[in-house]
């Protein structure tokens, strides 16, 4: 079956980035993959350090992204680039993670901006030899478009949609590229 992971980069409890992948992820169930979600508000992973190879969580959580056929990767807008929290977890990663693995974007802002978040992302994961794939998603007035809490939504349809066809392009392309 193939595998989609999610990867949440903010670390609020009321995160509308986890929220919306959470959408993302349940429109890739519905496309007939195995979902999986790693908040990064929620583990144990200091800040990469070059001379340690295993620090806390890090071993396992990157082999859950290692086997997965995909990947939807979200970030607050954080100073017009993606955040700290989701730049760290991405240093402990490389090719062996993403190589042959289809990647979605998702960008979440307090304002209207998120351009420079998606290029920040997607340049990165070219780096680690990702497949970005074309169709990206920036949510502008994340805080008034997504609910969080038990039931995560996205209230705006056009957004809503956008996300949903997000998660079905990354589960297409994963399927193709599966390892
Ligand atoms: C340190 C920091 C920097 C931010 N920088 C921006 C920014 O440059 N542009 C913007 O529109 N929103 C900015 N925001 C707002 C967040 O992008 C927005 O609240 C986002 O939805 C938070 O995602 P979350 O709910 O998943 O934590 C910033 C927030 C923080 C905490």
């Amino acid at each position: 079956m193939t595998r989609i992971v999610a990867i949440s980069g903010s670390r609020r409890e009321a995160s509308t980035t986890r929220a919306a992948l959470s959408v993302a992820l349940d429109a890739a169930g519905d496309a007939g993959a195995e979902t999986d979600l790693i908040d990064l508000g929620a583990v144990d992973l200091p800040l990469y350090h070059p001379d340690e190879d295993v620090q806390g969580d890090s071993e396992a959580l990157t082999r859950r992204v290692r086997e997965a056929d995909g990947v939807l990767a979200g970030s607050p807008v954080y100073r017009g680039s993606y955040s700290s929290t989701f730049k760290n977890f991405h240093d402990f990663c490389g090719s062996d993670e993403y190589a042959n693995t289809a990647v979605g974007l998702l960008a979440t802002a307090g304002g209207g901006s998120y351009g420079g978040t998606l290029e920040h992302l997607r340049s990165t994961f070219r780096n680690v030899h990702a497949w970005t794939v074309p169709h990206e998603v920036g949510i502008e007035g994340a805080s008034r478009a997504v609910e969080t809490g038990e039931n995560p939504a996205i209230v705006d349809d056009d957004v809503r949609r956008r996300t949903e066809t997000l998660a079905r392009v990354v589960v297409e392309h994963a399927e193709r590229l599966r390892k």
